[in-house]
């Protein structure tokens, strides 16, 4: 299933192969680190500077690649370029399947040596292993855990509207129902494929359940694809179409972020990057806003981690990449880092203390959902199938939420269709 993804990068085989032949004999700086990225944000930026800063300490030099472009899909195609041109980063924030096609096109390094002298292994659930390793091998480092089922609600908004937490999906309407009498945008959302799909992620978890999410969006059932299940899923991704506000065509991710924190709407649904955006913002959890997963969803955990791909870069540069890797995942920098990300650590042995009371929630939530067996990868995401089947996905829920796919019928059969066709 991986092919498709990968027909690109072999075509760049030929052509890297040439440019290394020249570019093998000049000595790159042995202390610069490249890395490729779409943090961009304002809370994204606060964050990465924590490794940034880490790793000056140490001697390092940072060359930023920023590609700007909310869940990755224009850095994407840059590194693709990139990697076809012979011209590897350092390392590249890269997503779940992502990480095994490049892995596959033997694009990426090996830090195993690494990963057992700092205990990776047992540090590290398999379920973030499952894509950090490629054929017994470390090839990428797990930054973070974050989760696609969250609401971020102004608070202020909700103590006016007199809201309460909503339980279960008809709890959302119902209080998103308050906001609109009230005369407050109810729904924030950014109108771009992969926020529509995250939306529409956590529809599918809260109306058929976590094991009919496993079998539709990891397992890619065909039965559960095109049950009345996903049917009624669509239909409830159409209610909510009744909530947002006129202009959230295209919106980044963090300009809607904004609109909550400014008290112009009451609720995003997002992943807890959108924590990310009030923390850097100065706003406090319970005080300002308030984080709860997405109604009827509580008990399972959708998750993506932002894997730091490794690329095969030459004994020149593999000092700084060791350096790199091994500063990332060290408790430290996993606990400073993820407070001001948003996310949580990958790692099961980093303390919460340092974390508010969402980040507790979110550390808690995860080692309960990694146990318990309703942990699964977000398919909006990359972590729930392999990047053509996700593209596929974001199309149809993109066409379906701005009316191009007609009926819920219409979409569930284009659904199936679709991620046949890329399988
Ligand atoms: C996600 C990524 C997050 C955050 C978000 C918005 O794909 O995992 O770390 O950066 O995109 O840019």
């Amino acid at each position: 299933m991986l092919h498709k993804s990968l027909m690109g990068l072999v075509l760049g085989t030929a052509l890297a192969a040439t440019s290394l032949g020249f570019a093998g004999t000049a000595q790159a700086q042995t202390k610069e680190i490249q890395m490729l990225h779409w943090w961009t944000s304002g809370g994204e930026a606060a964050a990465l500077k924590v490794i940034k800063d880490a790793l000056a300490k140490q001697g390092y030099t940072w060359k930023d690649v920023p590609v700007a472009g909310g869940g990755g899909n224009a850095a994407m195609t840059t590194l693709k370029a990139m990697v076809a041109a012979g011209n590897y980063p350092t390392s590249s924030q890269m997503l779940g399947y992502n990480v095994l096609v490049y892995a596959e096109a033997g694009k990426l390094g090996d830090l195993t040596d690494l990963a057992k002298s700092e205990g990776w292994d047992k540090a590290v659930p398999a379920a973030f292993q499952k894509f950090s390793t490629y054929d017994g091998k470390w090839v990428a480092v797990p930054v973070n855990v974050h989760s696609v089922n969250w609401v971020w609600i102004n608070k202020a908004v909700m103590d006016k509207i007199g809201g309460t937490e909503p339980k279960t999906f008809d709890d959302f309407l119902a209080l998103l129902d308050k906001a609109k009498a009230a005369g407050v945008t109810p729904l924030a959302l950014g109108g771009q494929d992969w926020q529509e799909a995250i939306l529409f992620d956590d529809v599918v978890l809260s109306t058929g359940g976590p094991e009919f999410y496993k079998k539709a969006f990891n397992d890619l059932d065909e039965a559960s694809l095109k049950s009345d299940t996903m049917k009624k899923s669509f239909d409830n991704l159409a209610k909510l179409k009744a909530y947002v506000d006129p202009n959230f065509s295209g919106r980044d991710w963090n300009l809607t972020t904004a609109m909550v924190i400014k008290g112009d709407a009451l609720v995003q649904v997002m992943g807890d990057w959108a924590k990310g955006e009030f923390h850097n913002a100065q706003k406090k959890p319970g005080e300002d806003f308030l984080c709860y997963r997405f109604p009827g969803t509580d008990g399972s955990v959708a998750y993506n981690s932002d894997m730091f791909a490794m690329f095969d870069v030459g004994a020149d540069r593999k000092d700084a990449q060791v350096a790199l890797a091994k500063t990332t995942m060290s408790k430290e920098v996993q606990s400073a880092f993820n407070v001001i990300k948003g996310s949580v650590p990958s790692r099961t042995d980093v303390p919460d203390t340092d974390f508010d009371i969402c980040g507790k929630k979110g550390i808690a939530d995860l080692k309960k959902a990694n146990d318990g067996g309703t942990l699964f990868g977000s398919l909006a995401q990359g972590y729930g199938a392999p990047p053509a089947v996700t593209n596929a996905y974001l199309d149809v829920v993109d066409k379906f939420f701005n009316g191009q796919i007609k009926t819920s019928d219409e979409a569930v059969t284009q659904l199936v269709k679709a991620i046949n066709d890329a399988k």
